[in-house]
């Protein structure tokens, strides 16, 4: 946000991890943005004006004449820059010094650095000896630039830590953004203090300055936004609400596809809590006449998004006038990431969103949150006074039960697939596990099997239990539950819901798997 004047900027050479890096940052309230390399030119650091600069990790080879680098420019800035593995290797390279290619010196994973010299970056660090770090190199610094001194080394890095203290330039050959680096914070600490930061980041003061912004933006014309119930939209329309107040609508659409009680808590809480005018679509009959009997993924998907599109622009079209469309898109989803190859990434699933609206509408768009991380929407909405249960919500898919249903979609099919899913949520709140799983699900199979209840024969579903442990969904891990958890509710599931005879657990991590079954 323009308002915010202390800037640190991330540029950006492709590592894996650097998204790590901004959250360490905003943790220590310090505003920061991830530029890819490519776009940091200077022009681009003029405008962008950053208070200090973090060069990050990255896949390529610096000893690689078309290896990326960071404009010269950077240096002459007379502002602290800290370099992180091959951020400290293009720095090294870029003022004068060596880097050398692999040949027994790769350190991967867990490595252990000692530092005998203090300095204003090690500060509370380092006091004990050596200190474990977490190293992803090939190559390695061989010969540092002139005016830079070693304040750490490793096994393999002699130059793990170096420093020119006048010009304030750090380079570290590990990563402290990673969690096996466990003091790592600490360094970015001392480096955003010695840069100045005050640590003016907060959600409070994010509060006042989106709605200032938001007010500049809009001036007195119509907003519409659709809600999903998600933490992302609510805290969306809020936050508007609270900045334009009766120039937002909102539009939830009940599509037949949400779970147990879903439509019903997310209108009581805008209706009780929220006066805002505030549209509940009741379009379950059409989005189930069209998906009934279709089984393929992508078709389904297509279908409701779609569906969507057109409920949405008939109900906003009965606000008359309304020149803008809100979006909860978060940070994650506007970042640019590097690609090297340059090629598009394959599409694994076409995600169900209102991406096609704006330009159909001619509508343009305003997202508020497009500078936050997942837990700064949740801070946020704390903020706005959002219940807490509503807040803590577990993510749920646009196109909902749906992709929760493999095979053919019937409303039986959905039916079952509600009761189960409120059983297997209830008995993960009885035993206080909800905030511990990112994600939690029942996904009904397209298979029946044989079963005996009492005397007799059954021959019903199947379905799968799924909850996962996730930082943003991108990857994940199935959640460790107890036996004792699994049988109880798989036995809860089995003797409340006609229709299902065996449960399931889905231990698969994401990636091989996805975290929705389509
Ligand atoms: P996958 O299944 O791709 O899901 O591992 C990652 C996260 O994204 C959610 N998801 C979606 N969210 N529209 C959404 O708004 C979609 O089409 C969609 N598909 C998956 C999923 O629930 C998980 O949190």
């Amino acid at each position: 946000m323009e308002n915010f004047k202390e800037k640190l900027l991330i540029i950006d050479f492709g590592s894996q991890v650097t998204q790590l890096i901004a959250r360490r940052l905003r943790e220590l309230n310090v505003y920061c943005e991830i530029h890819p390399f490519q776009k940091v030119t200077e022009p681009f650091l003029v405008e962008f004006s950053p208070k200090a600069i973090i060069l990050s990790g990255g896949p390529a080879s610096v000893v690689d004449e078309s290896s990326p680098r960071p404009p010269m420019a950077i240096f002459e800035m007379g502002i602290p820059i800290l370099g992180i593995c091959y951020g400290q290797q293009v720095m090294m390279q870029s003022l004068g010094g060596k880097v050398e290619r692999g040949q027994g010196t790769a350190e991967f994973g867990r490595a252990y650095v000692n530092s005998e010299q203090s300095m204003p970056l090690l500060k509370g660090w380092f006091d004990n000896g050596d200190e474990q770090v977490w190293m992803s190199h090939g190559d390695h610094v061989s010969e540092i630039a002139p005016g830079f001194e070693v304040f750490g080394t490793s096994a393999n890095a002699p130059f793990a830590i170096v420093a020119n203290l006048s010009k304030k330039f750090f380079a570290v050959q590990f990563h402290p953004e990673v969690h096996h680096t466990p003091k790592g914070a600490k360094l970015y600490q001392n480096f955003t203090k010695l840069a100045g930061f005050s640590g003016d980041w907060t959600m409070g003061a994010y509060q006042e300055k989106a709605i200032e912004a938001i007010r500049a933006q809009v001036g007195d014309k119509k907003v519409i936004c659709g809600l999903s119930g998600g933490v992302d939209s609510s805290v969306t329309a809020i936050l508007i609400h609270k900045a334009i107040g009766d120039q937002l609508t909102c539009v939830f659409v009940d599509n037949g596809l949400l779970r147990q009680g879903e439509a019903e808590e997310v209108v009581t809480m805008f209706r009780d809590n929220y006066n805002m005018p505030f549209i509940y679509a009741e379009e379950k009959e059409l989005f189930l006449s069209e998906l009934e009997g279709q089984s393929d993924p992508e078709t389904k998907r297509k279908i409701i998004g779609r569906l969507f599109i057109d409920v949405f622009q008939r109900h906003a079209s009965a606000v008359g006038g309304a020149q803008f469309l809100a979006q909860g898109t978060l940070y994650p989803d506007v970042i640019e990431s590097v690609s090297f190859s340059g090629g598009p990434s394959v599409t694994i699933k076409s995600h169900h969103n209102v991406g096609g609206l704006p330009k159909k509408m001619g509508l343009q768009l305003i997202e508020p949150l497009r500078e936050l991380f997942k837990d700064e929407v949740r801070a946020l909405g704390h903020e706005l006074g959002l219940p807490d249960s509503f807040i803590g919500r577990h993510p749920f898919p646009g196109p909902g039960l749906a992709i929760r249903c493999p095979g053919e979609i019937t409303r039986k099919k959905l039916e079952i697939l509600r009761k189960a899913d409120a059983i297997y949520i209830d008995q993960i709140r009885k035993y206080g596990l909800y905030d511990d799983i990112w994600q939690a699900f029942v996904a009904i199979l397209p298979v029946r099997t044989v079963g005996v209840m009492g005397d007799s024969r059954t021959y019903d579903f199947a379905c799968a239990l799924r909850a996962v442990t996730s930082v943003d969904g991108m990857t994940a891990d199935y959640y460790p539950f107890s036996h004792q958890f699994l049988g109880e509710t798989a036995t809860r599931i089995i003797n409340e819901v006609n229709g299902i005879n065996r449960v399931t657990y889905d231990i698969t991590s994401k990636p091989p798997g996805t975290i929705e079954w389509e």
